[in-house]
């Protein structure tokens, strides 16, 4: 199953590729929410063949929602993380597949066609980036760390909008980045590119592949409290482990 993802997030991602920059048509989802024919096509081609090779299984893919079976198997898709990038021809998006099984994610495949980067993982197996195993940085202080979040759609309306937190970090950390694209933020975390990364408000398309990634690279993450994180939480703070205690305190504001 894990080569057969890895096979279509490519083949998706190729696509992505191959129109950006040529006339897409962009519609509103939200206020600031954009959605593409090209999400469209991307995951019609993904869900297509799902439903070829396993058509018992269930999809929950971003622009469709969930077509629920009785099988336990699930396939979690963002067919293109990284619109409102893709739609301004900023060249940082991908297509994240995950897949989880009675509940738990087993299995993530992330594929950024621009950098041809294929990130992977396996529960209990490790992942990989193009095949070779990673890990996340061994930054122990959040002054030496590289930080990434994003922020809501909503931000325009919502009493959350994670500039109180953008602010807090980037009095302590080395460095924030704010690239578009939580899946591939995942990743590069689990890559030690980023040593931590926080959201507040993703679906479970936006991690499902990337969280998996992270665990087995190495990371912790959890929800704002520390909990166990779940795709279906919104919240998420992803690190090495060793400036998690640091994050959760500036999060919750009682200081690093
Ligand atoms: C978005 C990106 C972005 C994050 C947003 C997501 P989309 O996904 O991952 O980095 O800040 O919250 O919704 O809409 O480009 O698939
Ligand atoms: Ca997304
Ligand atoms: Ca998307």
């Amino acid at each position: 199953m894990l080569n057969f993802a890895v096979r279509v997030a490519q083949e998706a991602g190729r696509l992505l590729r191959d129109r950006l920059g040529s006339r897409i048509d962009i519609s509103l989802k939200g206020a600031i929410n954009l959605v593409t024919d090209v999400d469209l096509a991307s995951e019609q081609l993904i869900r297509e063949a799902i439903a070829t090779h396993y058509p018992k299984h269930q999809v929950l893919a971003e622009e469709g929602g969930l077509v629920e079976t009785s099988s336990d198997y699930r396939w979690i898709v963002d067919p293109l993380d990284g619109t409102s990038n893709y739609a301004h021809g900023y060249p940082v998006f991908a297509v994240s597949i995950g897949l989880e099984y009675r509940g738990e994610m087993v299995l993530g495949v992330v594929y950024d066609p621009m950098r041809e980067e294929t990130f992977t993982a396996e529960r209990g197996g490790g992942a990989a980036l193009n095949n070779r195993p990673i890990r996340v940085s061994s930054t122990a202080e959040l002054g030496s760390s590289m930080l990434s979040t994003g922020f809501p759609y909503d931000i325009k309306t919502s009493r959350l909008t994670n500039l109180d937190h953008w602010a807090n970090f980037a009095l302590r950390a080395r460095a924030l980045r704010r690239d578009g694209a939580a899946a591939l933020d995942l990743c590069y975390l689990a890559c030690g590119r980023f040593d931590g990364f926080w959201e507040l408000n993703l679906g479970p398309w936006d991690t499902a592949a990337g969280a998996v990634i992270a665990l087995e690279a190495g990371a912790r993450v959890t929800d704002f409290a520390g909990n166990t994180f779940s795709v279906y939480k919104p919240e998420i703070i992803a690190s090495n482990g060793l400036i998690h205690d640091s994050m959760m305190a500036v999060i919750n504001k009682h200081e690093s």
